[in-house]
């Protein structure tokens, strides 16, 4: 067993408010995400729209409370009035993003109704890569507008009688990115951005919006992309997205279980510039980070690059994960969390079927893979407010990282129930390791509610449709608090939470 980590954490000690939002996922028009994840009529298992009940189950059961559409790199070859009206009608494209073709049979207004059933709020991302701000304002109008003009009564003819309400806009997709259709220099796209952002403003002054920031800290243009877009759009924008995907093709564990400490220094950054654009333009507004995709992705690379284009709904990005994803997938929700200040939105891309949590049989069943772990317990219990706690705890020389910390940890504390949460990764290949966790400033005594564990022996062990249940959660029973001072084992290579609640 290695030295014990030690950790302090006091109650008034807040990095920020959690805003619920930061448990978003992410639908695009890919794959099988829309064509048999979501949407799959004559599915038994589909409700009267086509929507398939079981995978919505799963989404509520996921803790899910924000989902990104249409795309995604789709989004920037996008009619999105190829997807309104009568079904028979709507036209079949080539879709060149994903060298597939699109069949528009469901567009926004299904999917507007099918985030009602949800229970899950839109953040629609309009197309600036082909289009601009005129289809832009056009679609807020047909969302938003309650009736009376063009596009809201179309809405209206449509089938939709109430507006959606759709309230948080994506400013394009990944821009700066030459992969994408219609990519753009940082002053294109910032003058575009800007120009789009007024008119949608202009249709419904309440929308939030979020500005295209670097596809990733990798590209070229890093950061300056970030202080040049914002200086065309810092008055009319109130995100910034930021888009990062980890991967492991160099089988090495514990380089892989290290790159979340690359996504906290990515988010650093974003802050800085964002920060020394608000300094050079004397504002006293702060833009804060909307990571609006995340994710493990590249078990499917091969795959997909052998696949025959113009299918409809082919297996694209059929990522399936592992236990050790899950590990990374809990360290980047530690991550968000240990920066809930300035990230106030986040979506794991995707949600279904590509690269997901939720795997589907089109026209059968539905299971978790076993990155949905480690989602739920953060949204079901990363609730409140993130909490400041000092680690510290052994260490491990990684090659592209320094020294990193076996333990990843965050606290989060929720006043509406006074539970205390602790969310953990191990990153010990060999051994378990203890903590030893001082918690101050807390008026009453607390209790262990249970230390939940998400572990195998098996590093590529998975999920699948003929064995849904191979990595799923357990409890251990080392977790014991007394005098304010929590002492538990963490499992070597485990993801963990420890629920406190106040003693009865
Ligand atoms: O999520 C898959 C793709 O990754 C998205 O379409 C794009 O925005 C990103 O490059």
């Amino acid at each position: 067993m290695n030295n014990a980590a030690k950790c302090i954490l006091d109650v008034d000690y807040k990095i920020g408010n959690i805003d619920p939002r930061i448990y978003g996922s992410f639908i695009e028009h890919l794959g099988r995400a829309v064509y048999g994840g979501i949407y799959d009529p004559g599915n038994p298992l589909s409700d009267e729209n086509g929507f398939r009940q079981d995978v919505i189950d799963l989404i509520k059961e996921l803790g899910v409370t924000v989902v990104r559409y249409p795309g995604g790199n789709f989004v920037s070859g996008y009619n999105w009035e190829d997807g309104i009206g009568p079904k028979d009608k709507r036209p079949t494209r080539l879709e060149l993003a994903w060298r597939v073709l699109e069949t528009n049979q469901f567009g926004i207004d299904e999917f507007a109704l099918w985030c009602r059933k949800s229970n899950v709020l839109p953040m629609i991302a309009v197309n600036l890569g082909t289009r601009g701000p005129d289809e832009a304002r056009n679609l807020v109008e047909y969302c938003n507008h309650p009736g009376g003009t063009y596009w809201s009564d179309l809405r209206i003819a449509n089938g939709s009688k109430e507006p959606h309400n759709c309230k948080i806009w994506c400013l394009g997709n990944e821009m700066d990115g030459d992969w994408q259709i219609g990519h753009k220099t940082a002053y294109e796209y910032g003058r575009i951005a800007c120009e789009t952002a007024k008119v949608m403003k202009w249709v419904d002054p309440t929308i939030e919006l979020v500005a295209c920031g670097s596809s990733h800290n990798g590209m070229p243009t890093f950061a300056s992309w970030e202080a040049e877009v914002l200086e065309h759009t810092y008055n009319h924008v109130e995100y910034l997205s930021l888009h990062q995907y980890f991967g492991n093709s160099e089988d090495d564990l514990a380089e892989y279980l290290a790159k979340p400490v690359g996504m906290d220094n990515f988010i650093k950054g974003v802050i800085a510039t964002c920060d020394y654009v608000k300094a050079k333009i004397r504002s006293n507004k702060t833009i804060y980070l909307s990571f609006d995709e995340w994710n493990v992705w590249f078990h499917s690379w091969e795959a997909d690059s052998k696949l025959a284009p113009w299918q409809i709904a082919p297996n694209q990005l059929e990522d399936i994960y592992t236990m050790e994803d899950a590990l990374v997938v809990g360290s980047i929700l530690i991550t968000l969390l240990k920066h809930a200040d300035r990230v106030k939105m986040a979506c794991l891309a995707q949600l279904v079927n590509v690269i997901a949590p939720i795997m589907t049989e089109t026209g059968g069943s539905s299971w978790r893979q076993t990155i949905f772990y480690p989602f739920m317990h953060a949204a079901s219990y990363g609730k409140g407010i993130a909490l400041n706690m000092l680690v510290d705890s052994p260490t491990y020389e990684s090659k592209n990282f320094g020294d990193v910390s076996y333990l990843d940890s965050v606290a989060t504390y929720n006043p509406e129930n006074d539970e205390l949460n602790i969310f953990a990764v191990n990153r010990n290949a060999t051994d378990s390791l203890p903590i030893e966790l001082e918690i101050r400033g807390l008026k009453h005594n607390l209790r262990v509610v249970e230390h939940i564990v998400l572990d195998n022996p098996d590093m590529k062990a998975i999920n699948s449709k003929q064995q849904p249940n191979c990595v799923v959660p357990r409890t251990e029973s080392t977790a014991k608090i007394s005098d304010s001072k929590l002492t538990a084992v963490l499992p070597k290579l485990s993801w963990n939470v420890i629920r406190l609640a106040p003693v009865k």
